[in-house]
């Protein structure tokens, strides 16, 4: 992967100027009730109000970037680090050694660790993996059968995170816990970052209870990983012996909070995003049937007739383009937020040391702006003579700059790889108590999707 990273000029003091404050605030509680009430629809509006926008949360002035341009800048800058009250609460739950949330010479350090496992030519090794994991899906299915789109989605995508990434036969019953922890941890997390309530949350109440078992169970998972690779004696040319060989900025190993930190910052990320990028395909399939059956097509001519492997995916064009043009529309990771390190500007616009910026991949990505009938669903968008008309940074659902995903490749693999098995074999209709509403949460997915999986 390129590192990007690039100083914006940065005009004289002077001649910034102060973002305007977007509109429709309330006054003493700014902005707050809005972005708590209908975020996506929010963040949306931002850019009628201009290309950097002051926001109120309460007492606190928030920044929002609104224009792709801007949010490139942004993500390039050096001005600004992984920073601000959400990550703060991310790290009181997940560990605060992680490359996620790590910043300076231990981020630079931690990306050189794990960035060869996700390296073109280490993801063709997990091929294997990937395609018995996603015919087990459909294995799993029968005719006719309601699908509970939430458990089937997450389990596929721990188990190929799990599987590539920590290796061992272990992992096959472990990530199967895995999958139903991670799932309990990210039902709660979103709420503790977003309504931090602190000592309320340790009340008995039944969600607390199941929040705080899954997590105590997910970090002693992660131990019981670690402590299993080690007892082994196996150093397999994985991401796993990657961290636990891992030397610091001095040539000592890495301390074991670092190791275990590193380890959930991994899995966390890896779970969550690619699950609900699933089930948003599995709603998209059932919503959109001709192309459900332009993807079964392609899926044949491709593979004639045989089970789809991890060689066709290159090939897949439009079932890439399918994938694609859900994430345009649903991007899992849908808010970002960054902290500026020194006085600094943006667009123009003055951005003082020490303040929050956000801004919304989803309001990018859906801004009329860039996109023709920009909220139609459109695969052929992404054909390479139409692909060249959208501005630079419209499309970042991975980011930009030195914190971008270094899952990209391996995530959209997976995810081109399973949209193709489950077409080839089946279409879906809507189950009855299936809401495919949007639910927002760390990630964007829908609520509860329930479809019905019907033979061709
Ligand atoms: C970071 C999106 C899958 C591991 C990020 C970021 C985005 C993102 C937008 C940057 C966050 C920021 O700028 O603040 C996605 C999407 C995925 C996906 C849309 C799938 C659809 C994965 C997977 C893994 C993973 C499968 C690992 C197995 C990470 C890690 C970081 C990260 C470790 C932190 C990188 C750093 O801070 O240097 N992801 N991701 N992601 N992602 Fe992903």
């Amino acid at each position: 992967m390129t590192v990007e990273s690039a100083r914006p000029l940065i005009p004289e003091t002077a001649e910034l100027r102060e973002p305007p404050l977007a509109g429709g605030g309330v006054p003493g509680l700014g902005h707050g009730l809005k972005l708590a009430r209908d975020p996506l629809a929010f963040m949306s509006r931002l850019r009628e109000h201009g290309d950097v926008v002051r926001l109120k949360l309460g007492p606190k002035t928030v920044y929002a970037v609104t224009t792709p341009e801007l949010t490139g800048a942004l993500a390039l800058s050096p001005d600004f680090k992984i920073d601000g009250p959400l990550w703060e609460s991310l790290e009181g739950l997940l560990g605060k050694e992680g490359v996620a949330t790590a910043n300076g010479p231990r981020h630079r350090r931690q990306r050189r660790t794990i960035q060869p496992a996700f390296r073109l030519d280490a993801i063709a090794h997990y091929g294997p993996v990937m395609e018995e994991e996603a015919h087990a899906l459909t294995g799993r299915w029968r005719p006719g059968e309601t699908i509970e789109c939430t458990s089937e989605s997450f389990r596929v995508a721990v188990r190929i995170a799990a599987r590539c990434l920590l290796r061992g036969d272990f992992m096959d019953e472990r990530a199967e816990r895995l999958s139903i922890d991670l799932a309990a941890v990210f039902r709660g997390m979103y709420r503790r970052m977003v309504i931090p309530l602190g000592p309320l949350y340790r009340l008995p109440f039944p969600a607390n209870r199941e929040f705080n078992r899954a997590l105590a169970d997910l970090h002693l998972l992660v131990d019981e990983i670690v402590a299993e690779r080690r007892a082994s004696g196996q150093k397999p040319d994985d991401l796993l012996t990657a961290l636990l060989e891992a030397k610091d900025d001095n040539g000592d190993p890495i301390g074991e909070q670092e190791i275990h930190d590193q380890v959930v910052a991994i899995l966390t990320p890896g779970s969550e995003t690619v699950a609900s990028t699933i089930m948003w395909l599995l709603q998209v399939l059932a919503e959109h049937p001709e192309h459900a059956e332009k993807v079964r097509t392609e899926v044949e001519s491709v593979t004639g007739g045989r089970p789809v492997g991890f060689e066709h995916v290159r090939s897949l064009t439009h079932t890439n383009n399918v994938v694609v043009e859900a994430m345009r529309l649903r991007p899992a990771v849908w808010i970002l937020t960054r902290r500026a390190l020194t006085d600094t500007a943006l667009g123009g616009y003055r951005i003082p040391a020490g303040a929050d910026i956000v801004y919304s991949p989803y309001a990018i990505q859906r801004d009329a702006r860039s996109y023709d009938r920009n909220l139609d669903f459109d695969p052929d968008r992404w054909l390479p003579e139409r692909a060249k008309d959208v501005p630079k940074y419209a499309m970042s659902p991975f980011s930009v700059g030195n914190r971008k995903c270094p899952s990209d490749h391996f995530s959209m693999t997976q995810l081109s790889l399973i949209t193709a098995a489950i077409s080839a074999k089946y279409r879906f209709e809507q189950a009855s108590g299936s809401n495919d509403t949007t639910r927002v949460g760390i990630t964007l997915r829908p609520h509860d999707l329930r479809l019905r999986a019907m033979p061709w």
